[in-house]
């Protein structure tokens, strides 16, 4: 899908994106990878993938129809950013997961890892709630924007350093129905 097909003009308003950096193709096959990925790291136990709204809506969305395993799925919805593109550090929960952790191995599923301070501050609270085990799969991950955690256990790709939009990604709540994900500078 071009950047000047009307297709993409019309879901953008008219707005030109700067350039693709992963296609929908690109990410349908390492999605499917990841929830086989996640699938063959819990031979047994109970597993609850908590995805983070609203930026992993399409992910989890595609990853749990690629997880061959029962498994259980609620959300948690975060808000670390006001409407620009720079993160706050401040982080606030708005919805916390009404499944119990206690037990069960526990997947977090992020659309992207930036300065890590979201998922740092989530860990801690879900730890506390004695799971089983606590790991994240990140679709995108801006590893040089923070230092490496263990819990980050499966990663889609390595994001270059720029403001990525579609597949969930947002600017301003916009760009989250783009089937590929974009440089939107
Ligand atoms: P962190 O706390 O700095 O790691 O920020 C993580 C959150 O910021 C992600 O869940 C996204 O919602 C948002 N974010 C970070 N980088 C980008 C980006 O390039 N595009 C869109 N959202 C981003
Ligand atoms: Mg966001």
């Amino acid at each position: 899908m071009s950047l000047t097909n009307p297709e993409v003009l019309a879901r953008t308003g008219g707005r030109e994106i700067k350039a693709i950096v992963f296609g929908a193709e690109q990410i349908a096959a390492r999605v499917a990878e990841l929830g086989a990925e996640v699938t063959r790291a819990y031979p047994e136990g109970e597993l609850l993938l908590i995805g983070l709204l609203k930026g992993s809506f399409l992910f989890l969305a595609d990853l749990v129809r690629h997880v061959a395993r029962p498994v259980v799925v609620d959300f948690m919805v975060a808000s670390s950013y006001g409407d620009g593109t720079v993160s706050s550090g401040n982080v606030r929960l708005l919805y916390d997961p009404a499944t119990d952790l206690a037990g069960k191995h526990v997947v977090l599923v992020e659309d992207i890892v930036d300065s890590g301070n979201t998922l740092r501050r989530l860990l801690a609270l879900l730890a506390s709630r004695r799971p089983a085990s606590l790991s994240v799969c990140a679709l995108l991950d801006k590893a040089a924007m923070h230092s490496p955690f263990e819990e980050l256990r499966f990663v889609g790709f390595d994001a270059p350093p720029a403001f990525l939009v579609g597949y969930g990604l947002d600017y301003a709540e916009q760009y989250r129905h783009l089937p590929f994900i974009a440089d939107l500078a």
